[in-house]
């Protein structure tokens, strides 16, 4: 049965619409969204896929084709009540609460069906894609249009709503992908362009199946990242401009901080960030704040709390490192794929993931198995691809070489470490989902029934 004969079945009535949106794997930038860099995505096949209808009320039912995911209903409001962590209703909830301003009066509500088959805690933006699923399934059933790139910066916000303080990339290439091309996206504010993507080479995305669900604890770790860097802006404008200070890593681009300008390097970061790690009280000093000031400014959790200060201090100084490389990296890819050099483009991804590990923090022993077994068997690059804490390695192989990458990966990785490692966790039979080549897809689509 497809999704609209289930659709009809639970609800009794035809849908009106039908949408996909896919999820992502993100070649190169990672962490460097929030801090106002460019980040280079690309859509994959792989999508959340939703039928729907306009209800009269204002309710919202949500089901999915998948049993793990319980049926639920809520109503649209300006204060949507979160449902426990982890419940898949609260990313619907999340557009919900951002797009009721926008449908007026009396809003339609929804009945809804969601297939997904994005693989989940795999850093591959399943949330993101329920979220913007769930947006365009409301705009929808209440006859309006938005514009995209406003789509995507309303719900990089809305899904703050569960707690992650994300940056906004994911929102962005769900709406913005394209078949052959990864998608170069800037922020503050949001803009995008197209990057070709050479055709005869893909991505293999492998999940190290370690989860990385941003609902337990990677989401502290998670939200440290954006903590340190906003920290880490903190003492910039003491040291250098008390007078203009920045607001983001990423608008030092537009200050004079060099003669040169363009994005720092290591001399310019080991000059400002004298220590590796800052204690509270040690920021307090450079900065003239009081501890209070800090906690209350830069270290405060959705809920109000203020964030766990790490036992080993904030390690500005690597963040730092990290974002100001990876975002030259960025820059050097997009010229590396104009001119078709996929040698010098795998080599970046290989660096990109070093400093996703050892500077940001961002890998796992499995990852950087993953990755090492990934480069040995041909893979031109390989990195973490998200978030981090777990989910998936992507590496950059030749279509021709792709069976036999697969196959070896499989069983060196899956057979061979994982099983002898984590003798304790299972590996699925068949590996599928779990390791599989993918080449840019296209973004979201409606298609009205
Ligand atoms: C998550 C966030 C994104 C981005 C990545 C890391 O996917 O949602 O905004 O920060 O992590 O690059």
């Amino acid at each position: 049965m497809n999704i609209i004969e289930k659709f009809s079945k639970i609800f009794h009535s035809d849908p009106a619409f039908r949408i996909q949106v896919p999820g992502r794997v993100n070649l190169i930038g990672e962490h460097i969204d929030y801090n106002g860099f460019p980040v280079l995505p690309i859509s994959i096949p792989q999508t959340i896929m939703v039928a729907g209808a306009a209800r009269a009320d204002r309710e919202i039912h949500c089901y999915n084709t998948n049993d793990s995911f319980p049926a639920s209903t809520f109503e649209l409001s300006h204060s949507i009540t979160q449902s426990s962590p982890g419940n898949w209703i609260n990313y619907i909830k999340a557009a919900a609460q951002s797009l009721v301003p926008l449908l007026g009066k009396n809003p339609h509500g929804l009945n809804v069906l969601f297939h997904g088959s994005i693989p989940r805690s795999a850093g591959l933006s399943s949330s993101s894609a329920l979220v913007i699923a769930s947006a365009l399934s409301l705009l929808a059933a209440n006859d309006l249009n938005m514009d995209s790139l406003e789509l995507a910066e309303l719900m990089a916000e809305g899904e703050r709503y569960v707690g992650t303080q994300g940056g906004g990339m994911d929102q962005a290439i769900c709406l913005l992908g394209k078949k052959q091309n990864a998608v170069k996206i800037d922020f503050f504010p949001l803009k995008h362009s197209f990057v070709p993507f050479p055709g005869e080479f893909s991505i293999v995305v492998a999940h190290s199946l370690i989860r990385a669900s941003k609902t337990e604890n990677a989401l502290i770790e998670y939200n440290r990242r954006p903590a340190e860097c906003r920290l880490a802006v903190a003492i910039l404008n003491s040291v250098l401009f008390p007078d203009t200070p920045i607001k983001r890593l990423g608008d030092i681009r537009a200050v004079n901080w060099s003669a040169t300008q363009g994005i720092p390097g290591e001399r310019f970061i080991n000059k400002v960030f004298l220590q590796d790690s800052y204690t509270l009280d040690e920021i307090s000093k450079i900065t003239n704040k009081t501890i209070d000031q800090i906690t209350q400014k830069y270290l405060l959790m959705r809920n109000g709390n203020p964030m766990p200060v790490p036992p080993e201090g904030f390690l500005i100084r690597t963040r730092v490192l990290h974002v100001f490389t990876e975002a030259q990296r960025v820059e050097d890819s997009c010229t590396t794929l104009f001119n078709n050099d996929l040698k010098t483009f795998g080599t970046l991804m290989n660096e990109s993931h070093k400093s996703c590990d050892i500077n940001y923090g961002l890998s796992t022993p499995e990852l950087n198995t993953l990755v090492e077994i990934m480069i040995s068997n041909g893979a031109l690059g390989a990195r973490l691809t998200g978030a981090g804490f777990g989910g998936c390695a992507v590496a950059l192989v030749k279509d021709s070489d792709i069976d036999a990458f697969i196959k070896d990966v499989s069983n060196q990785y899956y057979n061979g470490y994982f099983k002898k490692v984590h003798s304790e966790l299972p590996v699925p039979s068949n590996l599928e989902n779990i390791i599989f080549s993918v080449k840019p897809s296209l973004g979201a689509q409606v298609t009205l029934l």
